[in-house]
């Protein structure tokens, strides 16, 4: 894998941002292993943004990045302050970068959307991308269609800029399986949320651990808004409401201000307790240093054994 060298870390590997979760604190100690550490913007206005940008300098002085979610409201703002603040790295969700892209690009922002689909990848390409993220539906958070394992080949084949894997990997055979299908590093989120410096409620890092497969579903695929969660009874009530045709507005009462709930509150029956299916394979809680330490000699040595 080789995106280290693109960014100038040590480790090849991405942590995904989180709204309401990765702060600059967090990203700031994630940089600081030596993989590229990413504040979650999505939750935020533009002066916590500028705030969480500042906080993450005085804690690091690795390369980090921040991750846009683009129907922020204050995106337009953000889009400057990631300038102003000279930002190494963007990532960006939930629309299109373009009206950005050529500013951030002069600044020496390096940019890299989060795709779910192949051609949204080549749209992504042709407007000046340095890299794609190929985010499978295993992933945490909101998911598309297509799984890690059919889509990164495809965005690979597609496009002549860097891949990175991200959805379902939260081992060393996972990440040599993301290389094999042609990307150059990866994005977690999932398996870094249970480790010490993680800023969510002991509730939140508690369930993560004792999710086992069956108990990781998608809620809000009626809706529109497919999200990836633990199931809770929230989340059966939500599915069961939507299977009965309820409004968006009648099912916005369950989800309005949910992950807060759960990431502040540690309500983890009536919150939306996002992850990915790779909870199913979280059973500790250690430190940053140790999860992405014990991830990279993994593949190391999965590496070694395929090639003996
Ligand atoms: C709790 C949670 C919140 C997330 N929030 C965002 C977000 O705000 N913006 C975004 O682009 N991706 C978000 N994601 C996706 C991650 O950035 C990352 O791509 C994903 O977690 C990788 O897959 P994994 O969960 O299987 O490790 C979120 C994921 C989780 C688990």
């Amino acid at each position: 894998m080789k995106l280290h060298e693109l960014l100038g870390i040590k480790y090849p590997l991405i942590q995904g941002g989180m709204a309401n979760i990765a702060t600059g604190e967090f990203a700031a100690a994630v940089s600081n292993t030596g993989a590229l550490g990413m504040i979650g913007a999505g939750g935020m206005s533009a002066d916590m943004l500028r705030e969480q940008i500042q906080i993450c300098k005085q804690h690091t002085q690795m390369p980090f990045g921040v991750n846009l979610m683009l129907m922020n409201p204050d995106t337009d703002k953000m889009a400057e302050i990631v300038i102003e603040e000279q930002v190494p790295v963007v990532t960006t969700g939930a629309g299109n970068p373009g009206k950005y892209m050529k500013q951030w690009k002069s600044a020496g922002i390096k940019v890299f959307p989060v795709v779910a689909s192949v051609g949204l990848a080549r749209r992504m390409e042709r407007l000046g991308a340095d890299g794609v993220i190929a985010e499978g539906c295993e992933s945490g958070g909101h998911v598309g269609e297509t799984t890690t394992m059919v889509l990164v080949p495809q965005v690979a084949d597609a496009v002549n800029i860097p891949v990175i894997a991200a959805g379902g990997i939260a081992s060393g055979r996972q990440m040599v399986a993301a290389e094999v299908l042609g990307a150059c590093g990866v994005q977690v989120g999932t398996c870094l949320l249970s480790t010490t410096e993680c800023p969510i409620h002991e509730n939140y890092k508690q369930a993560v651990r004792n999710a086992r497969d069956t108990h990781i579903t998608v809620m809000g695929r009626i809706a529109g808004t497919p999200v990836r969660v633990i199931k809770n009874d929230m989340v059966r009530e939500y599915i069961a409401r939507e299977k009965e045709g309820a409004t968006l507005m009648e099912l916005e009462h369950y989800t309005l201000g949910s992950l807060r709930r759960a990431v502040k509150e540690g309500d983890i029956e009536t919150g939306s307790v996002m992850a990915g299916q790779t909870a199913a394979m979280i059973h500790d809680e250690c430190s940053l240093a140790e999860r992405i330490e014990t991830l990279f000699t993994e593949y190391e040595t999965v590496l070694k054994e395929l090639c003996r």
